[in-house]
């Protein structure tokens, strides 16, 4: 696990679309996986900016998100679909047809589960995949509990998590239950995986990531076990700052 400490939201973001453009230059059929949420904000204002002032192409690139709130339409600005399309799918030259979200739509779940990593394969598996952290040490909607093993599946959001994304929604009932999330299997078999964290709200989870110890109660200690991870986190989710 290589960490990159830097000093703010805005480097981390900065360093973390550096690594992004390098793989896409040195592979433009890069299949990207993608997160959303505040953390990645930044990191695809970066992504536009250099798309609009150098020319970095993602026409053949194939992305896919790691997961999608159950029961949103797609058109309701909550959704990840919404969030993508907004934040960057609509600014950079990546072809529609070529983006891919789990569907929290589809009647028959467990097909569109299976369909999703069928899909994720057929593209030839991810090559990077960019993640956030919950609070709980979640990756993707993989809540403390979630098997390694697991691929995309259905998952209860824990109830410290519709707190989180309440923000986003006028009321905490309105965040959904469930969501469609790549598994912790799934997201194990990218190629390379960037994680970044910013801010004081992740110090706790970060302080429990880097303290190694592997167990599905902290999702995201999963990672110790893959070869090619890259954590990008700020002074503030070090408790570092002054
Ligand atoms: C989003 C996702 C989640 C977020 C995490 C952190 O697609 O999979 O794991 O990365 O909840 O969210 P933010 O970045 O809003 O703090």
């Amino acid at each position: 696990m290589k960490i990159i400490k830097v000093k703010d939201y805005q480097e981390m973001s900065q360093k973390a679309a550096e690594l992004i453009i390098a793989q896409v230059k040195k592979n433009p059929k890069l299949v990207l996986g993608l997160a959303t949420g505040s953390t990645p904000e930044g990191l695809y204002k970066n992504l536009i900016e250099d798309h609009r002032s150098n020319g970095t192409t993602y026409k053949q690139v194939t992305t896919c998100n790691l997961d999608e709130y159950i029961g949103l339409p797609k058109e309701d600005h909550n959704s990840y679909y919404a969030f993508m399309k907004g934040h960057l799918f609509d600014h950079i030259d990546v072809l529609a047809e070529n983006t891919n979200l789990p569907s929290g739509e589809k009647e028959d779940r467990s097909a569109e589960c299976a369909a999703y990593e069928a899909l994720i394969h057929e593209a030839g598996g991810i090559d990077v995949q960019v993640l956030g952290i919950g609070g709980n040490g979640h990756i993707g909607f993989n809540e403390p509990g979630t098997p390694f093993d697991s691929l995309t599946h259905i998952i209860e959001l824990d109830a410290s998590t519709r707190e989180a994304n309440a923000r986003f929604f006028n009321s905490l009932e309105e965040v959904p239950t469930q969501a469609i999330t790549m598994g912790i299997q799934t997201i194990m078999s990218a190629k390379e995986i960037v994680l970044l964290a910013s801010g004081t709200a992740k110090v706790e989870a970060i302080s429990k990531l880097l303290s190694g110890e592997i167990t599905e109660a902290f999702p995201a200690s999963c990672l110790h076990q893959h070869p090619n991870v890259t954590i990008i986190v700020d002074e503030a989710a070090l408790n570092e700052n002054k």
